[in-house]
């Protein structure tokens, strides 16, 4: 099983959330391919309504990890398992670098995602400066070792995404042998914390043009897509890209 999941971000209202729910719910899945959309807190109930007999599954973007009480503003990763997600992200870079969020945030929401029944995508990623003073895999350890380093395991597990922040958003993909070598070091790194098969998938700047280069790297499990996802013609190229490649 792979996975094309479409991180849509801030980029629709509800409407528009709707209009893009109703495009690819008509379109015919990839074989071996399992999609996913995480639309805003907003439109999410109305988007999960929209792709029930889809297949299509609908996460959440972000979580508080109080399950419920006095937090303003906040949505929490129970009330999103209600609601019906199935899964969540956790520790975006935006989420990291724009909201200030800190890598201990980030492991309460994990644990919170796990304890609720939903599945967390753990995000990590180094930033230019990172890459640029050759502090890659320290960030990333780092990273994972707060995030993963003794969540309780549960049955259904969880799974991270390795989106080097000077990719995402940037037009500058990662190259789909770097990402394979850091990926294929995160599944090592992984195993000193779970006995279980962590899928692991790259995103940061995926375009129709490119995703058969990571999907077809066999230890990439599948791509997280930011805005080449938030728009009907690209969600429906990107799938048609897939189907090339797919051997199911
Ligand atoms: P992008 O975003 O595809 O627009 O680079 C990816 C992400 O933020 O998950």
């Amino acid at each position: 099983m792979k996975y094309l999941y479409a991180n849509w971000k801030m980029y629709l209202d509800v409407n528009e959330s709707a209009q893009l729910a109703e495009g690819i719910e008509k379109i015919a899945p990839v074989p071996g391919y399992e999609v996913a959309v995480f639309p805003s807190a907003l439109a999410f109930t109305r988007v999960l309504d929209m792709l029930k007999k889809s297949g299509i599954k609908v996460g959440a973007q972000n979580v508080a990890w109080v399950p419920k009480g006095a937090y303003t503003g906040a949505v929490s990763a129970l009330l999103f398992k209600e609601a019906g997600a199935s899964y969540a992200l956790v520790g975006h870079s935006e989420r990291r670098h724009i909201f200030g969020e800190r890598s201990e945030a980030v492991r309460k929401k994990a644990e919170a995602c796990l304890d609720a029944g939903l599945i967390p995508i753990i995000c990590i990623g180094e930033t230019p400066e990172d890459k640029e003073e050759d502090k890659r895999m320290y960030r990333l350890k780092k990273q994972l070792r707060t995030a993963c380093e003794g969540l309780p395991e549960s049955e259904k597990g969880y799974m991270v995404a390795y989106e080097p922040v000077w990719a995402v958003g940037t037009g500058n993909p990662c190259s789909p042998a770097d990402a394979e070598d850091v990926i294929g070091w995160i599944k090592l790194e992984l195993k000193n914390y779970t006995q279980k098969d962590v899928p692991v998938m790259y995103g940061g700047s995926v375009t129709p043009d490119n995703v058969c280069s990571y999907c077809s790297l066999e230890s990439v499990d599948g791509v997280l897509v930011g805005s080449a996802m938030a728009k009907s013609e690209s969600f429906e190229a990107m799938m048609k890209e897939l189907r090339t490649i797919c051997t199911v």
